[in-house]
């Protein structure tokens, strides 16, 4: 046989493939779980007790639980109906996932600016969506912008779960590659290097913007 099979150089392909679909997968999960969030924030903000309830309990819900077994309830779940590709699955559980930490984050965020500001805001007048949309809104977007960028990143690392069921993310490469080559450590070594240059190089965007914004102010 030909040894020069164990030569990682020639699964670059493979790993190649795992970022690709890791990078998809987290990115779009990211929009949908800013989506989610938004709307979780929302409704956790709402005077009506039932909107309000929904939203806490399937925040504590989702943050409950591993998001291994989401990402299991949702393929297998979902799979007695119709079937899903893994790939989708692993984007709605991953999404439904990011939405329940992106609205503690929206919240945190909101929390953060000083109680003042709102009194303030409405005794000049203004009325409660009012003071949300031109006074608190502003100065919490400073604190949320930078946590969705580490969310982001987060989303990177956690998303390597789906591929216990067979999304062909970075992870499940590594697998294959290891199986292919009988190599135990190198290729999870290089995939530990992929996954570090990805967040390395994300950090540096997102800081960058962050350093703008600060300048803005
Ligand atoms: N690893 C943890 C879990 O399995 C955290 C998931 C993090 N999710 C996120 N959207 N930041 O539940």
């Amino acid at each position: 046989t030909n040894t020069n099979n164990t030569s990682m150089f020639h699964y670059w392909k493979y790993f190649a493939k795992g970022v690709e679909y890791t990078m998809i997968i987290s990115a779009i999960s990211v929009v949908f779980g800013v989506l989610l969030g938004t709307l979780l924030a929302l409704m956790r903000f709402s005077h009506n007790k039932l909107v309000h309830a929904i939203a806490v309990a399937y925040i504590e819900f989702v943050r409950g639980t591993p998001l291994m077994v989401q990402v299991m309830f949702v393929y297998f779940g979902i799979g007695i109906i119709v079937n899903l590709p893994a790939l989708l699955s692993g984007i709605i559980a991953v999404s439904l996932n990011s939405g329940a930490y992106v609205a503690e984050i929206i919240r945190g965020g909101i929390d953060s600016v000083a109680k003042g500001q709102t009194e303030a805001s409405q005794s000049l007048g203004l009325n409660r969506t009012d003071t949300m949309r031109y006074v608190v809104m502003p100065q919490a977007l400073k604190n949320i912008w930078p946590a969705l960028g580490n969310e982001f990143i987060s989303l990177i690392k956690e998303s390597s779960i789906v591929s216990i069921i067979g999304v062909t993310d970075l992870i499940y490469q590594l697998n294959i590659v290891r199986a292919d080559t009988y190599r135990g450590v190198m290729p999870v070594f290089i995939a530990m290097i992929l996954y570090f240059i990805m967040t390395f190089i994300l950090t540096r965007i997102l800081n960058h913007y962050e350093g703008k914004m600060n300048h803005a102010k």
